[in-house]
């Protein structure tokens, strides 16, 4: 049976600032979910937040990019906006919301999606994860890690389905363009590439052996669509797992490193990623840090069996404690660079205005 994972989300508007999505919202996009349901147009959904992200998790048989789950995800987020963001005055009420109509795919819109088709297997385990307070780009060091990363996946070494390796579709979000890189033989030009984290995107993972899909994130870039500051992208990533793919603790793995992502604080700073449990999927301290939930499914005839809180475990509780330390170590750079990201990833800046402010002062000087 082929079944399509649809995982959609925006940000229609947070509680006390970018902080939390209030329970409202989540209850209102249950209740639509619940009738799509019923009308058969979905087989089951799961909805959460991270941060202030409404997270939409679908599952159906329409496969990618099909109009009707597009538009029944679109209307659920204009339909609370107005019944719910608006009316309650939550903070950037329907800022993910960059068009005004439905134009029959939800991409290029605001929202952030992550699709993916796939025949059922015998047993389906699938895991989900959705980021606040960073971008796309984010994933790039994750998915390397799981998938190209012997020293992360033992599976690459040891498990003969795995051993010939997995091919990478690597997004580039300024040229809109696509690429597949061939693992391991080409991990170096892999790694060439998505270390540019702001730029070259990994949209999906293969494996190499059969073409099966293993993974699959959100690409897009809200600041390249609307040619303005909108806020990060807050980027979602959908992974299946085990028999002769990444074993769920390999994925797992990626994230026991709290890496440096761009996002934070006004778009405009690096910190570390820390995974947290949906308990903690909040953004606090200086808007943040970074956050990550990851939630764990398996999946029967379409439906949802889960989910798994992951990083609710004490597992994940001292790379917790590392990323607090490297969150005080970032944040006593204050406005220096590297904490504050480069001029062209800023997503705010005063600068124009400053340096307007001062051009009749910036004065001829010797090169020294
Ligand atoms: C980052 C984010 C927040 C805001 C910050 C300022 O993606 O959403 O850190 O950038 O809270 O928001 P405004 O300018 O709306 O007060
Ligand atoms: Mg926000
Ligand atoms: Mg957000």
């Amino acid at each position: 049976m082929k079944i399509t994972t649809s995982l959609i989300k925006a940000d229609i508007g947070g509680l006390a600032g970018h902080v939390v999505v209030p329970p409202k919202l989540e209850e209102f996009a249950r209740d639509k979910l619940k009738q799509a349901k019923e009308t058969g147009l979905i087989i089951d959904f799961y909805v959460y937040h991270a941060g202030d992200d409404l997270q939409l998790f679908m599952t159906h048989t329409r496969g990618e990019n099909d109009p009707e789950i597009h538009k029944l995800a679109w209307e659920i987020f204009v339909e609370a906006t107005e019944k719910i963001s608006k009316p309650l005055k939550l903070y950037g009420a329907g800022q993910d919301l960059l068009k005004e109509a439905f134009s029959g795919n939800i991409r290029g819109m605001g929202p952030g999606v992550a699709e993916m088709e796939f025949e059922e297997r015998k047993s389906e385990p699938v895991l989900i994860f959705s980021a606040d307070k960073t971008e796309p780009g984010a994933w790039n060091y994750v998915l390397y890690k799981v998938f190209a990363d012997p020293f992360n996946t033992a599976g690459l070494v040891i498990d003969p389905a795995m051993h010939s390796g997995f091919v990478f579709e690597v997004y580039d979000v300024y040229e809109h363009k696509g690429v597949k890189i061939s693992t391991p033989e080409e991990s170096y030009d892999l790694l060439a590439l998505i270390g540019t984290t702001g730029r070259y995107v990994i949209k999906r993972v293969y494996r190499k052996s059969d073409g099966e899909i293993a993974a699959v994130s959100s690409a897009t870039r809200l600041s390249l669509i609307a040619g303005r500051y909108v806020g990060k992208d807050d980027p979602v990533l959908i992974v299946r797992t085990q028999h002769g793919l990444p074993a769920t603790g390999e994925v797992l793995e990626a994230f026991a490193f709290p890496h440096l992502v761009a996002g934070w604080m006004r778009g405009s700073h690096t910190g570390p990623l820390m995974p947290v449990s949906l308990r903690d999927a909040k953004c606090t301290r200086f808007d943040g840090p970074p956050r990550v939930v990851g939630l764990g499914f398996n999946i029967h005839e379409g439906r949802l069996e889960g989910p798994v809180d992951l990083f609710d475990d004490p597992a994940f509780d001292e790379t917790r404690r590392q990323a607090q330390i490297v969150a005080d170590y970032m944040r006593r750079h204050g406005p220096f660079m590297p904490h504050r990201l480069g001029m062209e990833e800023m997503e705010y800046t005063s600068l124009p205005i400053v340096l307007e402010k001062l051009k009749s002062r910036f004065v001829p000087v010797e090169a020294e």
